[in-house]
């Protein structure tokens, strides 16, 4: 019998997720199929109880669900608890739901990808934003000790992350104020939403340094194009995406799947799209 898999959201139409997932399942030539779930606020819980009748191995979790995600699993692994969030549900034999988080791992091989090494250890990084994409990013560097400076718009937000996650440093003011920041960074990380409405951080010359965009496609764009003509080396989220896609297929199926082919999916589906 075909097993359900799938990603649940609201918005959810645009979710690259089916593609990736989609594309390894008939890789492997598992029979099983991943769909977009548009669930609403407020309904994770019901969503969840109807997939439980059915036979399904496990979903993705996205905005706004991914705090209610571990609230509602009976287990959790280490990291989705000290997140406070999960993207990955994977369900049970007595049909309870184990929730990990697939983001900080993800964010982290992509990391080491986009700078070619294991070693982190000399790098400064500076975090522009404190919302909730920014908590695994954080978890993450933060378990691998890495120097870290976050700086938000609003101040409360960032001294509370730092606070939870005690390595870190906070910075905070209007984002324009960060140049002091900016020159010192050997990394500029962003998680800011201000792609999404149109708006350009100032980035200043790069001189070859990393600034990585945590989203991708249309959002990501203007910034990535205005950091590159700055000199910048630039990276998208697309990488994140897929491994962190890649990492939930690994807990659900125990297989480690094609993350270059499944770039290569997402970028033609985006090229495609514009
Ligand atoms: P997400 O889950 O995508 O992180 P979020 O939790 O709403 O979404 O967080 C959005 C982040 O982007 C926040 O750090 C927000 O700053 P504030 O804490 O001051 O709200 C930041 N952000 C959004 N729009 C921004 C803009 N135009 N300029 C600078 N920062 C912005």
């Amino acid at each position: 019998m075909t097993k359900l898999l799938g990603v649940i959201g609201d918005p959810i139409s645009h979710s690259l997720s089916p593609l990736i997932h989609n594309g390894w399942l008939r890789d492997f030539g598992f029979p099983a199929t991943y769909e977009a779930m548009h669930v609403p606020g407020g309904q994770l819980s019901s969503a969840l109880e109807s997939l439980a009748k059915r036979d399904t191995v496990g979903v993705n979790v996205t905005l706004p669900h991914k705090l209610e995600a571990l609230a509602l699993a009976k287990t959790a692994s280490a990291s989705a608890a000290k997140i406070g969030a999960a993207n990955t549900l994977t369900q049970q034999q007595d049909k309870s739901w184990t929730a990990d988080n697939t983001d900080a791992p993800g964010f982290m091989s992509s990391l080491r990808d986009a700078l070619q090494t294991n070693d982190l250890s000399k790098e400064k990084v500076l975090l522009l934003g404190a919302g909730g994409s920014a908590r695994a990013v954080v978890y993450a560097l933060n378990e691998q000790a890495i120097d870290l400076t976050i700086l938000n718009r609003t101040p409360s937000k960032a001294v509370s992350l730092s606070n939870e996650f005690t390595n870190a440093k906070a910075a905070f003011g209007d984002l324009s104020q960060y140049k002091e920041y900016i020159e010192s960074a050997t990394i500029v990380i962003n998680t800011t939403s201000g792609g999404y409405s149109g708006d350009i951080i100032d980035t200043g010359p790069g001189n070859g340094r990393l600034f990585y965009d945590i989203s991708y496609g249309a959002a990501a764009k203007a910034q990535l194009d205005d950091a590159k003509l700055n000199g910048w080396r630039v990276r998208d989220g697309l990488n994140m995406l897929v491994a962190q896609a890649a990492e939930s297929f690994r807990i659900w199926f125990g297989e480690e799947p094609d993350r270059i082919l499944a770039l290569k999916r997402c970028q033609n589906a985006l090229e495609a799209a514009e």
